[in-house]
């Protein structure tokens, strides 16, 4: 019997121990073997199970891609009407006024802004779901992190001193390798990132994005002097959906998808992301990235042995 028992306890439910005597070792034979039957059913119950979740969640991401990817186009076509509508109403303003009721300019541009928003929405949800369900092409070629840090903060700049007089800098270290990444999915994190620090900084504060070198990671790190981040938040910034400010005030106000595509976007990569954030200091957003030669085994981990708040479920990077 012993041999019987050893095999169920290495997983082999289908082994069963003969039960030939009457005796107290003959009853223990056959609770051995009805206690493999329970654990073999339990255990097809559980596949069984796991299966229909998987394929719960496969349709649900599916059917979110879908409907996104529908929505596209009549928001596209509402926006290019609300286009020829401006267009048309700033040609006939004035001496030429046409008889067609015109719409207020206020009216018309918020139209044109919440349709903004809303094809911002879709887009996103469209390109989480596509991350999330696989479906997304992520290249991964050697990549001039600092150049591309340099060129985005010149672009973002002006967004940074008008939204609010802050001053957005670049710092990178010397000598840097280059990194194994997606140029076009990294300025989106990166944008992201900036975005984000811009809605949560105070008038006159100050946002840098650096890019340094950390045991063997090519690490591009988006610091603000904003409001910061209560710890108990800190494991779920990266879920998407999820909003410190529930109430979604009008100037940080968003869907809550922004760092769940940046999370999607830098697992990807074969990166991570990790957050350091103090109330009522600031926030630090590390992107740390495979550098473009980079063995498995020179990467461990990063973040290990600081004092940081780790984005939870995401697997070690794999370069
Ligand atoms: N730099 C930051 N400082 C303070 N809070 C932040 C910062 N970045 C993100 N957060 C908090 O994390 C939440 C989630 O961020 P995320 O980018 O996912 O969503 P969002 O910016 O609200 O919306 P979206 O990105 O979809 O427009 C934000 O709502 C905000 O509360
Ligand atoms: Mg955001």
């Amino acid at each position: 019997m012993a041999w019987v028992t050893r095999a169920i306890a290495a997983g082999d439910l289908s082994q069963r121990a003969p039960v030939d005597s009457r005796n107290e070792i003959g009853v223990l034979a056959s609770d051995v073997n009805s206690m493999a039957e329970h654990l073999g059913t339990a255990m097809d119950d559980l596949r069984a199970a796991r299966a229909e979740a998987e394929g719960a969640l496969r349709r649900r991401q599916e059917l979110v891609a879908n409907i996104s990817h529908e929505l596209r186009t009549p928001l596209a076509v509402l926006r290019a009407h609300l286009d020829t509508l401006d267009m048309r109403q700033a040609v006939t303003s004035g001496a030429h006024a046409s008889r067609e009721p015109a719409l207020p300019p206020a009216t018309l541009a918020a139209l044109q802004h919440e349709t903004d928003r809303l094809t911002t929405l879709v887009d996103d949800l469209f390109t989480l779901s596509r991350a999330e369900s696989g479906s997304l092409r992520v290249e991964r070629h050697p990549v001039d992190v600092a150049a591309l840090a340099d060129d985005l903060v010149k672009l973002m700049r002006p967004l940074a001193l008008q939204e609010g007089h802050i001053r957005l800098s670049v710092e990178v270290a010397p000598g840097l390798p280059l990194a194994l990444a997606d140029a076009d999915r990294l300025r989106q994190i990166l944008a992201n990132l900036i975005r984000n620090a811009v809605r949560h900084t105070p008038e006159g504060g100050i946002i840098v994005l650096s890019v340094t070198r950390e045991d063997g990671w090519v690490v591009a790190a988006v610091a603000d002097t904003g409001e910061g981040i209560e710890a108990e938040h800190l494991p779920f910034l990266f879920d998407r959906l999820y909003r410190v400010d529930v109430a979604r005030s009008r100037r940080a106000g968003g869907a809550g998808l922004g760092l769940a595509i940046v999370r999607e976007f830098t697992k990807l990569m074969g990166g991570r992301v990790v957050v350091e954030s103090i109330k009522g200091e600031g926030s630090c957003f590390r992107i740390f990235l495979p550098t473009s030669t980079d063995q498995e085994d020179d990467n461990p981990p990063p973040g290990q042995g600081r004092r940081i708040t780790v984005d939870r479920g995401t697997p070690s990077p794999t370069p």
